[in-house]
């Protein structure tokens, strides 16, 4: 049978007999490095490359090694990459079809691509390395990951959000999981395009948002919460003062009148941390007309549900949750944990007050981002939050279904 050159190099790359000679070969760029007391942090690029070519060459034939021109090109590549920029997952990171990389421990690596995690063929020497690449991410942020703080939750420069965390906490081996900054977010046409919301949704979140209604995006990990508060957040209108809150900035209005806030994590010795809520009692002090917390997650529930109750309308959040019901439960856990001391029934009646219509996004099996449903809270009747759907993506027919007219 017969393959391609590059077939073959990509197949060699793969091979445990190429990690072995990656591996001795990288050892011996370090050992060269440190006798020569090189300072390769201060080197450009082509420094790098000249180094990293002349010592393959000499390698090569010192060691006999019977690799061809386009093999030691690979492994030129390999090295240099492994030198300067972030190791077996530089090419991942520089691929714009890559939206998030996993990293599970060095042999197990996997990129989703549009909507769809593969696993691919990277793998890492071996834990330290992983962590050596987890250090690299980190210090141009002044972060790292050790012993006592042995997990970052971190945003790169360029707007990636990235969390590193490592054994004896994670078990098998260091994990990485990046989530890159889209270089242009998702628009309303995109959504259209990919299904996840249909023109009449899109119609009526447009004139609600507008019109300052109260909202909540809940959905599961990586569903697409944070990417479609950033669509809702383009129509308030350009006069509006917001302020945003988030533990990670992610968030890109492009609205003239916003003030970005963001959460910080405690130093070594545990103190100046700067916490959500610390941050919404603040905005509430900046005379915002809208407050936007990126994430409900902790104990700022309570501020932002009252900031809510008091003349912020318009104000929106996301939640952690996996339908409507659940993310009213999920606000009582987090009321709970956030020493909320009054009765189920008076917090309920606080959400009826505070939330007028709460958005269910979801991450279907192939990887298409849904609108499960558009579903306003009316009120309290009785014990209950009373609550009905607007719109509810039928997923047997494949279908947005509106259900103004059921309502009238
Ligand atoms: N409607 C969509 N269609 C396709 N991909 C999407 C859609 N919405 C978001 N994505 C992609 O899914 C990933 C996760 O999106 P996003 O950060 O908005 O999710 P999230 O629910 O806020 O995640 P997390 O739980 O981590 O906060 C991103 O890579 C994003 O580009
Ligand atoms: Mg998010």
């Amino acid at each position: 049978m017969s393959t391609t050159p590059d077939a073959q190099v990509a197949r060699f790359r793969l091979s445990d007999q190429y990690l072995q000679l990656k591996n001795s070969f990288h050892r011996h760029l370090i050992q060269q490095i440190d006798e020569r007391n090189l300072d390769i942090d201060q080197w450009d690029t082509e420094q790098i490359e000249r180094f990293v070519l002349e010592q393959i060459r000499r390698y090569v034939v010192d060691q006999r090694l019977p690799i061809n021109q386009r093999e030691s090109e690979a492994l030129a590549r390999d090295a240099k990459d492994e030198l300067m920029g972030y190791g077996p997952i530089q090419n991942l990171i520089d691929d714009d079809s890559v939206n998030d990389i996993v990293v599970n421990g060095p042999n197990r690596v996997f990129v989703e691509r549009a909507g769809r995690l593969y696993s691919v063929p990277v793998r890492f020497f071996n834990d330290a390395h992983v962590i050596r690449v987890i250090q690299r991410i980190l210090a141009p942020i002044g972060r790292r990951v050790d012993e006592s703080t042995p997990m970052v939750d971190a945003r790169l420069p360029d707007g990636s959000r990235v969390n590193a965390i490592i054994p004896p906490i994670a078990l098998d081996g260091p994990c990485i999981s990046i989530r890159k900054f889209r270089k242009t977010p998702l628009s309303a046409d995109d959504l259209l395009r990919f299904g996840t919301i249909s023109p009449a949704e899109l119609d009526y979140l447009k004139q609600r948002v507008a019109g300052r209604t109260n909202l909540i995006v809940v959905g599961g990990t990586g569903s697409g919460k944070t990417t479609f508060l950033n669509l809702l957040s383009q129509w308030i209108p350009a006069d509006e003062r917001v302020v945003t809150i988030e533990d990670a900035a992610e968030l890109r209005f492009e609205h003239g009148h916003v003030v970005r806030l963001e959460t910080r994590p405690p130093n070594l010795e545990g103190e100046r941390a700067v916490s959500a809520r610390d941050l919404v009692r603040n905005a509430l002090r900046m005379r915002p007309d809208r407050i936007v917390v990126g994430e409900v997650r902790g104990d700022e529930v309570l501020d932002m549900l009252q900031a809510m109750n008091t003349g912020h309308d318009g104000s929106m959040t996301t939640l952690h949750a996996n339908s409507t019901r659940d993310a009213i439960h999920r606000l009582e856990l987090l009321a709970g944990f956030a020493g909320y001391t009054g009765s189920e029934l008076t917090f309920r009646g606080q959400i009826a007050a505070a939330i007028q219509l709460i958005v269910h996004v979801s991450r279907l099996k192939g990887g298409e981002r849904r609108v499960m449903s558009v579903t306003e809270i009316a009120g309290l009747s009785g014990h209950e939050l009373v609550m009905r759907d607007i719109f509810r993506y039928d997923g047997e027919r494949g279908e947005h279904l509106d259900l103004r007219g059921e309502h009238t």
